[in-house]
């Protein structure tokens, strides 16, 4: 084959490729075709890959490529891939994305590594080929590292922790990699000893920055770690010249970007914390048991089924525990049931409830909930006034009134979906148990709100044979 018509094939796959990852992205903004999106996106990359080892001048004109390392290693990653992804219990799958989000990220330092040693060897050392090196490796450490802490964390492994003055050690980190890799790039140094000061620094830095972020504050640390593996990529996009990766890049890094910034606003956090590590309180956001005092108050599943029956409106708050449940599809029949009383049904999604971004979205939708009767936090907390019936489903931190009335708690802020305005609320947990944020709850001990206590899917089915018989 001819190395122009080689060329021509690589250009084309790649803007295939390109097109497969646009149109993925497009397809997961809405619930029924994300699969599919996923799936266009997976195969685009796919291709991408096998197109650059089959046809990249620089690769098929080398003698020295070794194609049973290079397909073994693409075989041991996709089975390996495989199995983790088909394996993940839905309730895992923010673990799962952000040690693969971690994976990226210590691909693109490791590419850095490998194409710094290829400039020593050529003694090139152009300054714009050597910053975008030497960015690649500090934003794909960051990454690697802080996205195994955050992996840790979401698995309970590990507890959130502040080192004294962290602030102070973290800018200082951060203006050291700074400094070093102004010094490398302006001066063109050769030594590799920089360079590894370097990735130890980066990797301690990305070890800081997420070490600290509690109680509810990690959404915005996995979407900020995301946009920087995108962004790290990207890098590798342009050492490579190559366009597959650069579109992929960008595109996840911007996504990831705009996913931070609708979250900081979501938690209502300013990114400028977010990148010193410092916002949120610190480890010390252990419950604060009995605090409120006042008693709670339980209802029955007759009691709670004879409310829910003759309401006009029902709302249900979704939370990571429904998902714990698996409660979807039941809390699904129970909105048909409901509806065919001539009940008004709609869900109050907040957008952190759950352990990702659009968790609550992903789970409603693999149940064939209306995607029309999700209802995003800001209008549901104006039609909550109408409702007769909350039924707060697996939920917690996001129900939480400390966040707009305790200065002192560490979710002071964060926007929540205010079901103590709708006329009745019913809450459906298996005890008295924190959420993530792990403080305690004043909603629970609240005049107007009952107790329904149990896993949530069982106490769903016992709703709807109540129901079903009124
Ligand atoms: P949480 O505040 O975590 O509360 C979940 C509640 O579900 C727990 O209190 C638990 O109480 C209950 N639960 C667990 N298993 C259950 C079951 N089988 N049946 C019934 N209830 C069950 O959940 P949330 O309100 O969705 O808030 C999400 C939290 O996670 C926020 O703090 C958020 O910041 C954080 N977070 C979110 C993300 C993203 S991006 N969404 C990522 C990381 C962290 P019991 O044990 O008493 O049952």
């Amino acid at each position: 084959m001819t190395e122009l018509l080689g060329n021509s094939i690589l250009e084309i796959c790649y803007i295939i490729a390109s097109i497969t990852f646009i149109l993925g992205l497009k397809m997961l903004s809405s619930p029924d075709k994300a699969r599919k999106g996923n799936l266009y996106a997976a195969y685009g990359m796919g291709l991408a890959v096998v197109a650059t080892i089959l046809f990249k001048e620089e690769l098929s004109g080398d003698k020295t490529l070794n194609y049973v390392l290079i397909f073994g290693g693409l075989l041991v990653g996709t089975i390996f891939g495989n199995l983790m992804a088909k394996k993940v219990k839905m309730t895992a799958m923010p673990q799962m994305v952000s040690f693969f989000n971690g994976m990226g990220g210590a691909c693109a330092a490791v590419i850095s590594i490998v194409e710094f040693d290829h400039l020593r060897q050529t003694g090139n050392f152009e300054t714009g080929m050597t910053i975008v090196i030497l960015l690649g490796l500090i934003i794909g450490s960051v990454s690697f590292s802080g996205s195994i802490i955050a992996y840790g964390k979401l698995e309970g492994k590990i507890k959130d922790k502040a080192l004294p003055a962290g602030q102070v050690i973290n800018l200082l980190l951060l203006a050291a990699i700074l400094g070093i890799a102004i010094f490398m790039a302006s001066a063109g140094i050769p030594d590799p000893l920089y360079l590894y000061v370097l990735l130890v620094l980066s990797l301690l830095y990305g070890v800081l920055l997420v070490m600290p972020i509690g109680g509810a504050d990690m959404p915005v640390v996995i979407s900020l770690l995301n946009s920087f593996t995108g962004m790290a990529a990207a890098f590798g996009g342009f050492l490579y010249d190559n366009q597959a990766m650069l579109t992929g890049g960008i595109l996840v890094g911007s996504a990831g970007t705009i996913l931070t910034v609708l979250m900081c606003k979501a938690m209502n956090r300013s990114l400028t914390n977010v990148i010193i590590g410092s916002f949120g309180k610190n480890g010390a956001t252990a419950g604060r048991e009995g605090e409120h005092g006042g008693s709670i108050k339980e209802i029955s599943a007759s009691d709670a089924a004879i409310l829910l029956a003759y309401a006009t409106r029902v709302c249900v708050v979704p939370g990571y525990g429904l998902a714990v449940a698996q409660a979807q599809h039941t809390v699904h029949n129970l909105e048909k049931i409901l509806e065919g009383k001539g009940v008004e049904f709609t869900y109050a999604v907040h957008p952190v409830a759950g352990r990702m971004p659009g968790h609550m979205n992903v789970l409603l939708a693999e149940a064939d909930v209306p995607y029309p009767k999700l209802v995003e936090m800001e209008d549901a907390n104006e039609q909550m006034a109408s409702t007769d019936v909350v039924l707060v489903i697996g939920a917690n931190d996001v129900v939480n009134p400390a966040a707009e009335n305790d200065p002192s708690s560490p979710i002071y802020g964060m926007p929540i979906i205010k079901v103590l305005d709708a006329k009745n609320v019913i809450v459906m947990k298996r005890s008295m148990g924190t959420g993530y944020a792990g403080i305690e709850n004043e909603l629970f001990f609240h005049d107007k709100n009952r107790m329904l206590f149990g896993d949530a899917k069982d106490s769903l089915e016992k709703l709807i044979a109540e129901v079903k018989d009124l």
